[in-house]
């Protein structure tokens, strides 16, 4: 993401001045120190997903749930969504959910320690379908090129959408970067035994067709 001073400027102060407070949100401090986001977990935490636009937190309260030995990274930007998820998490007691509020599309090449998190989780990234707006896609090759780098070896990354053309879109990108990560199935219609969010279920219901999308990283050798 190219980023004039200005923008730089305001999305820090975003992801390290926000309204919400609590121990359970990370924040960004030192402008140039990169974060190890294990040392917020408790111990008992053996390894990390990431979850990028997690919205209300359906999905990863349900996880944190069922994998209490893993920890749950999520970035939201709205802080209301990140307020509802805490509520939900502190109702169930779960030790294993961490928030940061910030926009991610910038986070990671200048903010984050490599080879974090063994899943990467994208449930339904807005669309931009008018072409002029692709650009602000998250789905793009050097945000996943920068995502390559946070994610463990043989760690991987799950994406879901609702958009066919931004699921073509993007199974035509992992084509070009096999390099980086690498399917068994370019795409799939079902995610059996996995959770769902209130946002899916709606578009399941409105009969829409939904792209799930699975990569595992390849590790090129001699990288980080
Ligand atoms: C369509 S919703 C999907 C939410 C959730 N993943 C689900 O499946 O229900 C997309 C979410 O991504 C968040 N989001 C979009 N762009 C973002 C960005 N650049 N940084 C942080 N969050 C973002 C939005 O605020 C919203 O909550």
């Amino acid at each position: 993401m190219n980023l004039t001073p200005e923008i730089r400027e305001k999305l820090w102060s975003f992801a390290s001045r926000t309204s919400f407070q609590s121990d359970y949100l990370i924040q960004v401090q030192e402008w140039g120190k990169k974060i190890d986001p294990k040392k917020y977990f408790p111990p008992h935490v053996t390894e990390l997903w990431l979850e990028l636009g997690s919205g209300w937190g359906e999905v990863a309260i349900q996880l944190a749930e069922a994998f209490p030995n893993t920890g749950f990274l999520l970035m939201e930007k709205k802080i209301d969504r990140i307020k509802a998820t805490e509520k939900k998490r502190k109702e169930r007691g779960l030790e294993n959910i961490r928030y940061m509020t910030l926009n991610f599309q910038w986070f990671f090449s200048e903010l984050m320690e490599t080879e974090m998190f063994s899943t990467v989780l994208i449930n339904f990234p807005d669309p931009w379908p008018k072409a002029k707006h692709w650009k602000h896609r998250l789905m793009q090759e050097e945000f996943l090129t920068n995502l390559h780098a946070i994610i463990k070896p043989e760690g991987r990354l799950l994406f879901a959408t609702d958009y066919g053309p931004y699921a073509r879109k993007t199974i035509s990108m992992f084509r070009r970067l096999n390099h980086l990560f690498k399917g068994s199935t370019e795409v799939a219609f079902e995610r059996p035994n996995f959770p769902v969010s209130f946002f899916e279920n709606e578009k399941r219901e409105e009969g829409k067709r939904i792209y799930y999308l699975e990569r595992t990283k390849v590790t090129p050798l001699g990288s980080y």
